[in-house]
This record gives C-alpha cells, sequence and structure tokens, in this order.
C-alpha cells in the first residue's frame, strides 16, 4: 500500500498526527443536538429493539478489542447495560451461551481478521443479532452483520493502530450515547457527552502539540528492561492499549495491570529498571491512584502519570486536558501513543512493519 506520508517520516507518526481530523470525521452529521440524540444510520436497530437489550458482548483482536473495553465501560456507564468485551478468538473457541437478549458487538479496523469473522459467522449460525463497529467499509465483516458503525477513521497502513483505535472508542461512545438516550440517560447528560465529545479534536490537538516534551520523556525511559502500565476502572483499558502499543512498536517488555492488583503479584517486579506508567482520569479513584504511586515509588520504582494536573508523586506528569470523566479513556490514551512511537524511534525499530506482526490477520 503507498499512501502519501504527507511529509510524516512514518505512517504511525502520520496516522497519530491526524486524529483531530479523524475524530471529527466520526460525529460529523451524527449528533442532533435538539434531543442530544445520535444519529447512526447503519445500525439497523429501532428503539423497541434497542430498549430489549439486556447485555453487550463486544468482541475483536488487538487494539480492536482493548477500544472494546473502552466501548463496554461506556455502555455501562451512559445506557446502563451490563456490557464486557472479550478477544473474539477465546469467544469462538470456547462454545459460548449465545443468548437472545444480548446484543453482539463485533470490533475490527480491516473487517477481515479471520477470529473476529469467525466468531461473527458462529454467531449469527446461532441467530443472534450481532453488529459491527469498522473501520473499511463493504470488508467481510461490515458485510457479514446486521448493522453497526463505521469507524471513518479513513486508511490506517501502519501495523500498528492509532487513529483507528481512537476513532472506534468515539464511535463506542456515539453507540452508548444514543443506546442510553433510548433508555434512561437524561437529556442534560446527553448534552454534557455530546459538549465533551465536541471538544475532544482540539484537546487531541492540544496533546499533539506536546510531542517534543514526549519524546524527551521516551528517550528517558528507553533504557527500561520493562515497563508496567496501571490505571483503575477508566484508566485501565487505556493502560491495556498502551502496554500493547509500546511491545509491538519498541519490542520493550510491557505488562498491563489494574492498579488494584499490583499488590497481588506485580510489585515485585518494581525497582529502577522497571518503570510504571499510571494512567490517573480525575475521577472518584484519583486518590486510590494516587495511593498506588506512592506504593510503587516506596519500592524504588520510577513513574510517569498521565493525568489533568501535575502528580506530586509521580517523577514525571504528561498533563492530558480535562474533559468529561467518561471520556477520559479516549484522551489520555494518545499521549501514551506518542510515547510508543517516540520510544521506538529512539530504539531505531522499523516503526511502520514490526517484526513478526501483520496488519490484518485473515488466517487462523
Ligand atoms: C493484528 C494487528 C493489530 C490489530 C489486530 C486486529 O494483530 O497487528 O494491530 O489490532 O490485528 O485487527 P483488526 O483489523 O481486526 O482491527
Amino acid at each position: 500500500q503507498s499512501y502519501d506520508m504527507g511529509g510524516h517520516d512514518t505512517y504511525m507518526h502520520k496516522e497519530i498526527s491526524e486524529q483531530p481530523d479523524a475524530v471529527d470525521r466520526v460525529l460529523r452529521g451524527r449528533i442532533d443536538d435538539r434531543f442530544a440524540t445520535v444519529r447512526l444510520d447503519g445500525l439497523n436497530l429501532d428503539a423497541r429493539e434497542a430498549r430489549g437489550v439486556r447485555r453487550v458482548k463486544i468482541l475483536g483482536c488487538g487494539s480492536a478489542y482493548h477500544a472494546g473495553l473502552i466501548g463496554a465501560q461506556l455502555i455501562e456507564e451512559l445506557a446502563r447495560v451490563p456490557a464486557d468485551a472479550e478477544p473474539a478468538s477465546e469467544f469462538r473457541y470456547r462454545n459460548p451461551v449465545v443468548d437472545p437478549d444480548t446484543l453482539y458487538i463485533a470490533v475490527s479496523q480491516s473487517g477481515e481478521t479471520y477470529d473476529t469473522l469467525a466468531a461473527v459467522q458462529e454467531l449469527r449460525r446461532k441467530g443472534a443479532r450481532v453488529l459491527g463497529v469498522v473501520n473499511v467499509v463493504g470488508s467481510a465483516i461490515a458485510r457479514e452483520t446486521d448493522g453497526g458503525v463505521y469507524v471513518h477513521a479513513g486508511p490506517e497502513v501502519c501495523v500498528v493502530s492509532t487513529k483507528c483505535f481512537t476513532n472506534t472508542a468515539v464511535a463506542f461512545a456515539l453507540l452508548a450515547l444514543h443506546l442510553g438516550r433510548i433508555r434512561d440517560l437524561s437529556v442534560a447528560d446527553g448534552r454534557r457527552i455530546i459538549a465533551g465529545l465536541r471538544r475532544l479534536p482540539g484537546q487531541i490537538a492540544e496533546i499533539l502539540g506536546r510531542e517534543e516534551e514526549i519524546a524527551k520523556l521516551a528517550a528517558e525511559y528507553a533504557d527500561a528492561r520493562s515497563m508496567m502500565f496501571v490505571g483503575r476502572v477508566r484508566g485501565y483499558p487505556v493502560a491495556r492499549e498502551a502496554s500493547l502499543k509500546l511491545k509491538e512498536v519498541s519490542y520493550i517488555h510491557a505488562e498491563a495491570y489494574p492498579a488494584s492488583e499490583l499488590k497481588h503479584g506485580p510489585l515485585a517486579l518494581i525497582e529502577p529498571a522497571v518503570p510504571t506508567v499510571a494512567v490517573m482520569p480525575e475521577d472518584e479513584l484519583l486518590e486510590k491512584n494516587r495511593a498506588t504511586l506512592e506504593e510503587v515509588r516506596a519500592r524504588g520504582g520510577r513513574i510517569l502519570a498521565v493525568a489533568h494536573s501535575e502528580q506530586e508523586k509521580a517523577d514525571r506528569t504528561i498533563v492530558v486536558p480535562r474533559n468529561e470523566v467518561e471520556l477520559d479513556p479516549i484522551l489520555m490514551g494518545v499521549p501514551l501513543q506518542l510515547l510508543a512511537y517516540h520510544t521506538a524511534l529512539v530504539l531505531g525499530r522499523d516503526i511502520d512493519k514490526p517484526r513478526n506482526l501483520a496488519k490484518s490477520v485473515t488466517v487462523e
């Protein structure tokens, strides 16, 4: 594939930089301000059906799965429907109980990932309703689902996903808002989230404006033997994706843990060569996250926080603009994409084509 790199040294950098426009695109034409509702034309799920949904199960692989983890949280928070995400591969191999009141959602950038497609086919065979949250229009998963939401990230060439990940999370925010407004989300809350969504492109641009600062941090942490990514609830899927991104592109080993689980094992790994990245939205868990920083520090660990204000207990903080807390996972992922990118750059990695990986895995 050869799309113009537009002056960027890699597709990864180009695609990270395109995010303000990409997010603008996924939102465009889909919001009705009068009723604080969302129009998703391809969804193919009417209000009565939407009200009948008792559970949501999201399936995908790699970054798509992680975007699904954020999606599940948004759906629980905004629509108050129990939701979870699972790797599509695991799901299809464990002979899952297929439930008629569950809405299944397959997530995929390419729309061609075999494990995800196979999960969709198995679900359809068993009579389930399956929607797609897909980037590539007309792809296999888009065709084999009953309806869905296109992510409109535009072509993504770099093997590791950045703009499509962010746009998928935004697409889930729209879907969650849509389901929420059909169910019990108030107009006022709907308006609050819509205003927050509209602030995202500008705020992402603001984060991208800190690239030089993040590049310096990457140089500082590039000697790490391994990195620990932690977060609680809203921060946790961000930690998962940031850990994957770093591994894929820099080959530095990384792990993601719920911050609360550190003390149940991984604390044993903490030492100066194993820095911790803490994702810290300003929600009701901020104080608990600060206590985690203390625990890590007491074991001699270096800490990089991603937060809305300088964190005293961290060695370094990447400050991210404030939005609605529900949308924090979307914003907080962006600086960590840049961190992974610049770490890989410092280490001289093949950024757009990491070893052993393919953009889309179309075989079993
Ligand atoms: C591959 C890529 C990942 C990607 C995953 C799912 O493993 O290396 O970056 O997240 O497939 O791809 P999809 O196209 O289904 O989103």
